[in-house]
């Protein structure tokens, strides 16, 4: 019994991992380890023998579990120092400075155009993409056989066989949702819309989807000129210049009126555009005052209610404002233009922490 307490207690202080451990446990206490084997023994024995034999077995038995037990957790406490080593990790290492991800351009402007229009108290509504004709066309004054729907190179969806109501479109223009948030709100109500939408168009500076920003200001004695000044102040914030000049040229959208186009005024010295001065004029907005017919498709009365309503399209002053030559790469997930033209994300634009730094 010495021999095999001695044996097995130098095998067990001398095992390297668990699994050689559980074999020595096997070896000795398994059915057939030398251990169990001994206890069958006792059977054979006198009463005598077994009084003295049973106990010291019995003893010698518990001893070796304990060892192998202590030995087990003591294996297991070095596995996690081993761990613990490998895994270290310096918490006070300054963090990475090229974070991984960036802000698209969409997005930083659609944030920008956010804050400024924001703090002028107009709050943010959408609607879906895909949109009734009413929403899209009809309630904006635009009619079955009118030309401005041709114009927009529409991307209807199907109707099933036999189901003759018109089709759903994907929307042409963030103007619907005029509509909708007069329809959900009433008058008076101040919004910007800014979103999706879709014309089958693709060339250097179209895309068959592209972005808009709606403008909405309706109340009882809203006027062109408060649209006037609306659009200063948001060009100015935009651009980050003090002065600039807009130009107002009479145009036509079914759903205003009057409309308004409106250019600013711009330079294109050198290649690169500079907007307040020189001799050119840029296009950037479509604007109006909101017809009376518009609102009363939307639920609101004209004889009470005026204002006026502008589309800007991100895109576009995303690729002024910015210098981004070619439209269709905003959307070829390039990681090199992304990583370019991107903005850091945690840089969130606010009119006084600064728009675009
Ligand atoms: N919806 C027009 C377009 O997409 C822009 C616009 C909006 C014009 C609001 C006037 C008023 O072209």
């Amino acid at each position: 019994m010495d021999d095999l307490k001695s044996k097995y207690l130098t095998l067990i202080a001398d095992a390297g991992d668990e699994s050689g451990l559980e074999e020595l446990r096997v070896q000795a206490l398994g059915k057939k380890g030398e251990i169990s084997l001994q206890m069958r023994e006792l059977g054979k024995m006198t009463p005598q023998e077994r009084q003295t034999a049973g106990p010291a077995l019995n003893a010698l038995k518990d001893e070796i579990n304990s060892a192998l037990i202590a030995k087990k957790s003591a294996l297991g406490d070095a596995a996690l120092d081993e761990r613990l080593r490998g895994e270290w990790l310096d918490v006070t290492l300054p963090a990475r400075d090229r974070p991984v991800g960036s802000i698209h351009p969409i997005t930083q402007v659609t944030e920008e155009v956010t804050a400024i229009f924001a703090d002028m108290g107009f709050s943010v509504a959408e609607g879906p993409q895909i949109e009734s004709d009413w929403y899209n066309f009809d309630a904006l004054n635009i009619p079955g056989h009118h030309p401005a729907r041709a114009e927009m190179d529409t991307f209807y969806t199907h109707r099933a066989d036999g189901d003759d109501r018109p089709p759903h479109v994907l929307r042409t223009h963030t103007s619907p949702v005029q509509i909708r948030s007069l329809e959900a709100n009433g008058a008076p109500i101040r919004i910007i819309c800014p979103g999706r939408v879709y014309r089958a168009d693709y060339d250097q500076t179209h895309t068959p989807m592209f972005h808009q920003v709606e403008g909405l200001a309706i109340d009882k004695d809203i006027s062109m000129a408060n649209l006037k000044w609306v659009l200063e102040e948001f060009v100015k914030a935009f651009f980050e210049v003090d002065d600039v000049e807009l130009r107002f040229r009479a145009s036509h959208f079914p759903f205003t009126e009057p409309s308004a186009e409106v250019d600013i005024r711009c330079s294109w010295e050198g290649g690169t555009l500079k907007v307040g001065e020189g001799d050119d004029w840029l296009e950037i907005l479509g604007s109006g005052m909101v017809h009376p017919k518009v609102l009363q498709a939307a639920g609101v009365d004209p004889s009470v209610y005026q204002g006026f309503a502008f589309g800007v399209g991100i895109d576009r002053i995303a690729m002024l404002k910015y210098g981004i030559p070619d439209l269709r790469a905003f959307f070829d997930s390039d990681l090199r233009w992304l990583r370019h033209y991107g903005f850091r994300s945690l840089d969130v634009p606010t009119l006084h922490g600064g728009l675009s730094k």
